[in-house]
């Protein structure tokens, strides 16, 4: 028997899985950390509190199992996280996170100073202010005695890998949310160093997802029951494991996550993009490429609608309580953290529209799932204008349990969705990754092809696909009307 694990490092969690050789969890363990919001806008956590996570489900996960049998470990993780660490290799301060917006002057610097233009040239993708590039500005304006500290930058996953074995690396799925990383070329921008006042010397070195960057430091497997030749991949950011998860590979294959974040993610074996359209242009974690529209804010608005405003911790309750589809006067826009993709406006905020006095909570929540929908058919419409004619995707992420976001979803986007037999994507791939970096399987694809299963389809409904593209029409013209006033509320 031969055990892989595979582990999310999440923004509200982190996931480990237990897989065998044959693609099959054995057990699953999850442990919940919380975010801190020390300003509106802002978003830090602790990364120490990410390894005590880890090092605490661990024994968890392999009670039962034979834990020296674990071959391979991998590591997916929340991206663009901006991890510093000082000579003695401890965080210097709180990672700032992918949904801060903290940077918008550092993010307005680079798309308009040294332009989107240069900007795409250099790194093959435009500024955001949840991206790392902008969050080094930030520091070195703000908190320059931090800034001098620094001795290695990396992401949240790779603060996990070398803890797990000593090595200061990423891949290049993950790297490419730095905004340092020339994405086509697959190497540091010389460029985007010297605007962010950095070394390549402070940068981690690059490796593809699959690749083996150590094994298990042996004090530490002895400590959480593992076997010290085990092997730790690069891993990858969340998305593009999710990807390999649901075996989004090769070319033009969808694959939308309905986490904390909301993203659609269309794979490549060659680059694209272009500086006009806000959708990212990133490596993926089977070698290739992909196309990526994020939205900052998707599970998580149904987490603060269920438990702030409904007050409840009853999802399904509060899902039965929702009318017909399609006939709502109620439209959500689902900003919670400002947005990324398309609009890429900090100072946007959540906002309802269309109440009445005979609006109830029902309505508002339906809105709430609706308006989420509606931010990810935006960036849909995008990824089209690429050329890339989405008729099917996969659905992964918490989101993708609900029957009734699900239902939403086919008929706002109108395309097909399927669901995998395995939920948790992220997981999955990382445990996949490891899998190949242990030699199980000769490359990414062909392993994500093997254990991918459909569990459901959920097919878009004539009607109520007329329906939703009238609201849709309607939707999208609220932010645009409301964008400058965003501003002056802010100011
Ligand atoms: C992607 C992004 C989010 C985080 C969430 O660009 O910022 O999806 O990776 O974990």
């Amino acid at each position: 028997m031969k055990y892989y694990i595979g582990i999310d490092l999440g923004t509200s969690s982190v996931k480990l899985m237990l897989c065998d050789a044959e693609g099959q969890i054995k057990n699953t363990v999850a442990r919940e950390y919380g975010v801190s919001y020390p300003r509106s806008g802002w978003s830090e956590q602790r990364a120490e509190d990410w390894w005590d996570a880890v090092c605490d489900a661990i024994p968890e996960l392999l009670c039962g199992f034979e834990g020296r049998l674990v071959r391979g470990i991998g590591v997916a993780g929340q991206m663009h996280g901006l991890v510093i660490l000082d000579e003695n290799d401890r965080p210097i301060r709180p990672t700032i996170l992918w949904n801060d917006g903290r940077t918008h002057r550092e993010t307005a610097y680079l798309n308009e100073v040294i332009g989107k233009e240069k900007l795409f040239e250099y790194t093959g993708n435009i500024a955001f202010a949840g991206f790392t590039a902008p969050k080094l500005m930030w520091l070195r304006e703000n908190e320059p005695e931090n800034f001098a500290k620094i001795r290695k930058i990396m992401l949240p996953k790779d603060y996990i890998n070398y803890l797990f074995t000593g090595v200061h690396c990423t891949d290049y799925s993950d790297a490419a949310g730095m905004l340092l990383l020339d994405v086509k070329n697959k190497c540091w921008s010389k460029e985007m160093l010297d605007v962010c006042g950095i070394t390549e010397r402070q940068m981690p070195s690059l490796y593809e997802s699959f690749e083996v960057i150590g094994t298990v430091k042996r004090d530490l497997a002895e400590k959480l029951g593992l076997n010290p030749e085990t092997v730790v991949v690069a891993g990858a950011g969340d998305n593009a494991a999710a990807a390999i998860g649901t075996a989004t590979v090769g070319d033009g294959k969808c694959n939308i996550s309905l986490g904390t974040s909301g993203t659609v993610f269309v794979s490549s074996r060659s680059f694209s993009g272009d500086e006009k359209q806000a959708i990212h242009s990133f490596c993926h974690a089977d070698g290739g490429y992909h196309l990526m529209g994020c939205i900052l804010s998707a599970a998580s608005c149904n987490k603060w609608f269920c438990d702030e405003i409904l007050n409840t911790k009853d999802y399904k309750a509060a899902e039965q309580a929702v009318g017909e589809l399609g006939r709502n006067e109620v439209f959500f826009l689902p900003y919670l953290m400002g947005e990324r993709s398309p609009i890429n406006d900090v100072n946007a905020t959540g906002m309802f529209i269309g109440l009445r006095p005979n609006t109830s909570r029902a309505h508002m929540y339906q809105a709430v799932l609706e308006g989420v929908a509606f931010a990810i058919k935006d960036n849909l419409e995008i990824i089209r204008h690429f050329g890339i004619d989405v008729k099917s995707s996969c659905l992964c992420g918490g989101g993708a349990k609900s029957r009734l976001w699900r239902a939403i979803l086919a008929n706002v986007l109108d395309i097909e969705l399927t669901i995998p037999v395995t939920e948790q994507g992220p997981g999955y791939g990382s445990a996949i990754l490891a899998m190949v970096g242990a030699g199980e399987f000769e490359n990414v694809s062909s392993a994500a092809d093997r254990f991918f299963k459909i569990k459901e389809t959920v097919k878009p409904d004539r009607e109520l696909v007329a329906r939703y593209a009238d609201r849709y029409e309607k939707y999208r013209k609220i932010y645009p009307a409301v964008k400058e006033l965003y501003k002056e509320i802010k100011e």
